[in-house]
Order: structure tokens, then sequence, then C-alpha cells
């Protein structure tokens, strides 16, 4: 009985007609076509990924660190496909969260609610820090400084002081004013930002669009500008040895890599806002992860071809570069081109999460008040204003290298259940089928993975065998401290071998098995450190679920 109220689901057909495409309106404004979808999207993908986290990829893996940004492009990109299903057939507001509720019911949708805040608001608290340094630079340049103790977050002053390290994080815990024994250290600028994203998303979709929509321009052109100056110094000589920490280095920049791309499926949160978001929500994210992906690639070549690689672990590396060769000016549109790019993220994502909440809050897993919409300005306000705390509060307290990670792993968790998800999506009928066709909306392409995956894994494994002798031994190698270290390796090839096995049985849909297996691969590059912060967040998720969303759920008072 328990165990069936866990896994209770609604059905599509109930969950567009309570989202705003049916009988009840749900009172948003629906504006957006296909190319403010993707413009939506580029303005959540390219933002501190690109700016600030890719200094560090690349000083881990080298100019390699390509290799990664096309294998999470390929996971991403399996990921987006498996969006685009679900927000074809389910064009309401909750992204992956809803998702979730039709393919495997209600506790899994919780918990990809619950994880689906370390993406939104999370990300967004790194993002925040991130725009504030490059903020900073921006000041700087016009002779403008803040005392270092408004700049910087509380514990990066007090791990400074731990390490005794100079720089920022010494000066401002030794000039901050002391409040009743309390050093006063907070980050102003990312403080401030975060009450003025708040305030805009509160204000409304359309204003917000056509600020967003200004912001992608700006930002798509001064990244090619980035690109077309910085090729002119590119020095061949840098990208040898291309993969300098081997494979391995080169998977330690997964969390920023994989940071880079995040944002294409805060998309499908948009689809009440959406004129047609059946036909134009796929197409807006494919469209916007390929352009992406395209920069990416050519980005990372350039920088990495400009300098050593071992110049990049700073935290505003496409500054740093320019200052190396001396290029002032580009410093200067660098720091505004970055400001602009992380507005743009914070933005969308700050405009996702106040949707999701909405969306679970309608289905009685969160308070009433989390789905009130404002009678003005028809926007989801009460979530919004808990979004912009639940951003600002962290920002006292957390360090950016901790929301990256965590962010990261979340937000992963979500996409194998999303492609997990369209995996046990029932078949819709012939008449169904042809009805999706003639309206043009998107449907994933079927191929038989039978005859596909299990060749591949078994060819994948064989390769290993024959030109990395020792992989599997020193893999599944039961002793010490390497049990916990390569924990996730084993599950990975565990479950590729299980899936192997479904896939010849049940003639599973490719794309989706292999975004599945893409996206737990890049799992596999977290730490264990990550595993258990993440563990622990699940399991105050599941708290709060038992607490309250069991009893008020929707699905449990319709019984
Ligand atoms: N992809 C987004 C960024 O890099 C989250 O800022």
């Amino acid at each position: 009985m328990l165990l069936s109220n866990l896994f209770r689901k609604k059905s599509t057909s109930v969950i567009v007609k309570e989202g705003g495409d049916g009988e009840q309106h749900s009172g948003l404004h629906k504006v957006l076509n296909v190319r403010d979808l993707t413009f939506f999207g580029i303005a959540a993908i390219i933002g501190g990924g690109t700016f600030s986290a890719i200094g560090n990829a690349c000083f881990s893996g080298g100019p390699g660190v390509v290799f990664l940004y096309v294998i999470c492009a390929i996971a991403c990109g399996f990921t987006a496909l498996c969006y685009a299903e679900f927000a074809s057939r389910v064009p309401v507001s909750g992204s992956a969260y809803t998702y979730a509720y039709v393919s495997f019911g209600e506790l899994f949708a919780w918990i990809i609610g619950w994880a689906l805040i370390m993406e939104y608001s999370i990300g967004n608290i790194y993002i925040a820090f991130s725009w504030s340094g490059y903020f900073t630079n921006l000041l700087e340049s016009f002779h403008l400084h803040l005392p270092e103790w408004l700049t910087i977050n509380y514990k990066s002053a007090q791990d400074a002081l731990m390490a005794n390290k100079a720089g920022e994080g010494l000066t401002a815990w030794n000039t901050a004013p002391v409040v009743g024994g309390l050093r006063i250290i907070f980050d102003l600028p990312a403080v401030v930002i975060n009450l003025l994203i708040t305030y805009l998303v509160y204000r409304g979709t359309k204003e917000s669009k056509n600020f967003s929509n200004a912001m992608v321009y700006t930002k798509l052109v001064i990244i090619a500008l980035v690109i077309i100056v910085g090729a002119f110094y590119v020095d061949i000589a840098n990208w040898t040895p291309f993969m300098p920490n081997g494979f391995g280095g080169v998977m330690g920049g997964v969390s920023a890599v994989f940071f880079a791309y995040i944002g294409f499926d805060a998309v499908s949160t948009l689809a009440e806002e959406s004129k047609n978001p059946q036909r134009d929500l796929p197409r807006g994210m494919i469209y916007s992860l390929v352009i992406c992906t395209v920069v990416y690639i050519i980005l990372a070549l350039v920088i990495t071809g400009m300098v050593s690689y071992k110049l990049l672990g700073v935290s505003d590396p496409l500054a740093e570069i320019f200052a190396l060769k001396g290029v002032k000016w580009m410093l200067f549109i660098v720091s505004i081109a970055a400001v602009v790019a992380m507005t743009s993220v914070l933005l969308v994502f700050q405009m996702g999460q106040p949707r999701i909440w909405m969306t679970m809050s309608r289905d009685g897993l969160m308070p009433k008040k989390f789905s009130e919409i404002h009678p003005k300005y028809k926007t989801p306000s009460f979530a919004t204003i808990v979004t912009g705390l639940v951003v600002g509060v962290p920002i006292f307290f957390t360090d950016e290298n901790f929301v990256l990670d965590f962010t990261s792993i979340g937000t992963l968790f979500a996409f194998v259940l999303v492609c997990g998800g369209v995996l046990l999506l029932s078949p819709q009928s012939e008449a169904e089928l042809a009805e999706r066709a003639t309206k043009g909306k998107f449907r994933i392409p079927y191929i038989n993975s039978k005859w596909i995956f299990p060749p591949l894994f078994a060819v994948t494994v064989a390769i290993l065998v024959v030109y990395i002798p020792n992989y599997f031994s020193d893999i599944f190698h039961f002793s010490g401290d390497k049990i916990a270290t390569n924990l996730p390796l084993i599950v990975f090839y565990i479950l590729c071998f299980v899936m192997a096995v479904i896939a010849f049985r049940k003639n599973l849909s490719l794309i989706p098995l292999l975004g599945l297996i893409s996206c737990c691969y890049l799992l596999t590059g977290m730490a264990v450190s990550n595993w258990k912060w993440f563990g622990v967040w699940l399991v105050i998720g599941l708290v709060v679920y038992f607490m309250y969303g069991f009893k008020n759920s929707k699905l449990n008072k319709n019984k």
C-alpha cells in the first residue's frame, strides 16, 4: 500500500489540463516563440562556466579538456532530446520534475524537484560569486575600489586565514569591522545582484524577456571578439602535450565543464509561457545547445593555445589570458561580457526555480502559497521571493567551489532520471503518433538498441582490455581507499552490463539509453566527498517529503 502510494503517477492528460494548456488557464502570459526560447537557452548556458570555471578545467586537463567538452556535449545532446520528448508530450512548467511524475511516480518526482534546487538555486550562488569577481574587476578599471571585506565570502576569507595565504582573503579578514565579536565579511556585489534579479523576475516575464534577449546578443558578439582576437595569439606549441595530466586530469574538470552546459533544460520550465510549447520547446533547447557547443570547443582551443594551461587555474581566466598577452583593451571588454553573460544566466535560473515550485505546489507537494500568481505581474510571486532568499542567504556562508560541485552532481542526477524516464514512457498509439506528426510536434526518433548497445559495450570493454591492460584490474581492486575512489566506476560498469542485457531483451530506444549511460559516466568523475554531500541533501529531501508532500499530495486527496 505504502509502496504503491510512493509510486503513484499522474497521467499526462491530467497534467496538461492542470498546467494551463487545457481548461484551467494557469494565468501566465503566453508570449515566447522559438527564437525567444533559443535565446533563453543561450542566456542560461553561457555564463560562469565559460568565464570562470573553464580556467580550472583547463588547468586540470590541459588542451585535452576539449574532449571533455565534446563528451559533455554528447551527454547533454542526448539528454536534450529526452527533455524535448517530454516537453512535447507534457508541455507544462515543472521540467524534469513533471516528467518524472509521469514516468516514475511521485517519490522520484519529488527527489528530482529536490535535486533541481541544486541546479537552479545553488547554481545561481556560484554564478553570483563569479559575477561579483568580474564586476569588481570592472569597478577597478574605473578606479573604484570596494574594501576586500565587501567582495569576498566569509568562508574564503576564513580559509585564507587558516592557510595563512596572503591575498584578498587575508586582507579582508584583517581589515573587516568587528561587531559583537563577529567579523563582517560578505560579498556585497553578489548580494546586490541577487536582489536586483529577484526584483526583475518578480516584475514579469515580458520585461525579463527583452532584457535577456539584449544580453544574449551582447555576449555572443563579445565572445566572438574574444575568439577572433585570441586566435591571433595562438601558439600551437601550447597544445603539446595535449593531455599533460592524462585522461584522469581531463576528467578532473568534469564539474566545471558540465556546469558550462547546464541551462538548456531551463527552457523547458517556460512551457506555460510559450506560444506553441510542443513545437518550440524542443527546438529552442536543441538550437541553443548546438550553438553553445560550437562556441565552447572553439573557445577552449583558443585559450589553451594562447598560454600554457598551467597559467589558467584562476577564477577569471579570460581576463588573465589577455592580461598575460598585454592586450589591455580586451581586459575591459571581457569583464563587461562576463558581467552581462552571468546576469542573463542568473535571470533564467531565477525564473526557472519558482516555476518548478509552482508546479510542485499545484500537486500538493509544497504549500499552496508557492503557486500563487501575482494579480498584476502574472508571475509566481511568493515562490520568486523564496528563490531570492534561497540564493541570497547562503551567499553569506558558502564558497564557490563547494556550490559548483554540488550543482553539477545534482543536475546530472536529474538528467539521468529524465533519460531513464523516457525509457519508461509507455509507447503511444498509432493515432497519437499521427496526431503529433501532423501538428509538427517533436518526437524522439526510435532506434532499436538491441543490436547496437550490447555490441558497443562489448567492443569498448575489449578495447580497454587490449590497450590498457590494467584498467579493469585497477578498478575492481577491492582494497583500502581504492574501493571508495573506484566505487562510482564499478557501479557504472555494472550498470552498463545490466542495461546491455535489458536493451537486448526489451529493444530499448537507443537515444535515451545513450543519454542515461553518458550522464552516468560523467557522474563517475565526481569526487567521493560530493557524493556524501549529495546523499545528505537527498536524505533531508526525503524527510521533508514524508513530513509534508506525502500527506498533502493531490493524488492522495483525490483518492
Ligand atoms: N551554464 C551556466 C553557466 O555556465 C550555468 O553559468
